[in-house]
């Protein structure tokens, strides 16, 4: 283990460009945790994001719909620190301006984001690649050569209990299904503790018994965590949802409940018409 870890945290993390955000610290006591303004993005003069104003509150688990080309994915990289907007305010809590940070520096607030491709590794088993998630931690970055201390151990299986995968905690991650694999990828995230997750079409080529099993999973998160899903799946959507924003021409077009949106007749120009 300790020199697969020296390969890939060869370095120590550097020291940030500033701005500290120490954990729980994040002010949601006046509002929402997550407060996008009159944010605008724009690729080579196209408008990906336009004026869009979006509030997610303290474990909230909103989906955001929308089609192809809404500026979903570019909302995602907005909050992330992946792109700059040129205009807007994006503030996590009341005081923690994201536009002033980095990308490592958000992850280390305490937003992290859930991509479709696993990062898994397929060589480690289960409780290793959530050990390492532990360790990749920068806050824990001391312990990492160290044994596990019981607390650390006891959260790695709690972690296991959460995803569902205690059944196959010392198997291969190579051999687990496609679910158990994007379950063991949210293990992960979960293993830093963030406080808002970002989870983009996380059903794609699932079954429908794992389609199921992940709505339980991210309803089982909500509360403690903030979670925001992308998903094109209604059915879905319908399933894990109270709230729900359509996303068009890169702003809000609405939110609302999913009844409420699906029966709002510019939510289905946008689907339907040309
Ligand atoms: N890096 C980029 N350069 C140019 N155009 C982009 C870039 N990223 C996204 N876009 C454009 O911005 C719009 C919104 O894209 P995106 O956020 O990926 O939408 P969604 O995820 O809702 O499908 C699309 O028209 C897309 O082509
Ligand atoms: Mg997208």
């Amino acid at each position: 283990m300790n020199s697969f870890a020296e390969n890939i945290f060869g370095e120590a993390p550097k020291a940030s460009s500033g701005i500290l955000v120490v954990d729980g610290q994040v002010d949601t006591r006046h509002g929402p945790i997550l407060y996008l303004e009159d944010v605008s993005v724009s690729f080579d003069g196209f408008k990906a994001l336009n004026d869009l104003s979006l509030y997610i509150d303290a474990g909230e688990l909103r989906c955001l719909i929308g089609p192809n080309g809404a500026g979903k994915t570019t909302l995602m990289d907005v909050i992330t620190g992946k792109t700059r907007p040129d205009m807007g305010s994006v503030f996590f809590g009341q005081t923690i301006d994201l536009l002033k940070m980095d990308e490592p520096e958000i992850a280390q607030a305490g937003i992290c984001r859930k991509f479709q491709k696993p990062s898994i590794f397929d060589a480690l088993t289960v409780f290793e690649n959530l050990e390492l998630a532990l360790k990749a931690d920068k806050r824990t970055w001391p312990t990492l050569f160290h044994r596990l201390s019981s607390t650390q151990y006891d959260r790695i299986n709690h972690v296991i209990e959460v995803i569902g995968l205690m059944s196959c905690n010392q198997h291969r991650a190579g051999i687990l299904s496609h679910g158990q694999k994007q379950w063991l990828e949210i293990g992960m995230l979960l293993m830093q503790e963030p406080k808002v997750m970002l989870v983009d079409e996380p059903i794609a080529g699932m079954t429908h018994q794992e389609v199921e099993r992940t709505a339980e999973l991210l309803l089982s998160l909500q509360g403690q965590h903030s979670i925001v899903v992308v998903e094109h799946d209604m059915e879905f959507v319908r399933s894990i949802a109270s709230k729900v924003t359509v996303l068009h021409e890169g702003s809000v077009l609405t939110e609302g409940t999913m009844d409420e949106v699906q029966n709002d007749p510019r939510v289905i120009q946008v689907y339907l018409g040309g």
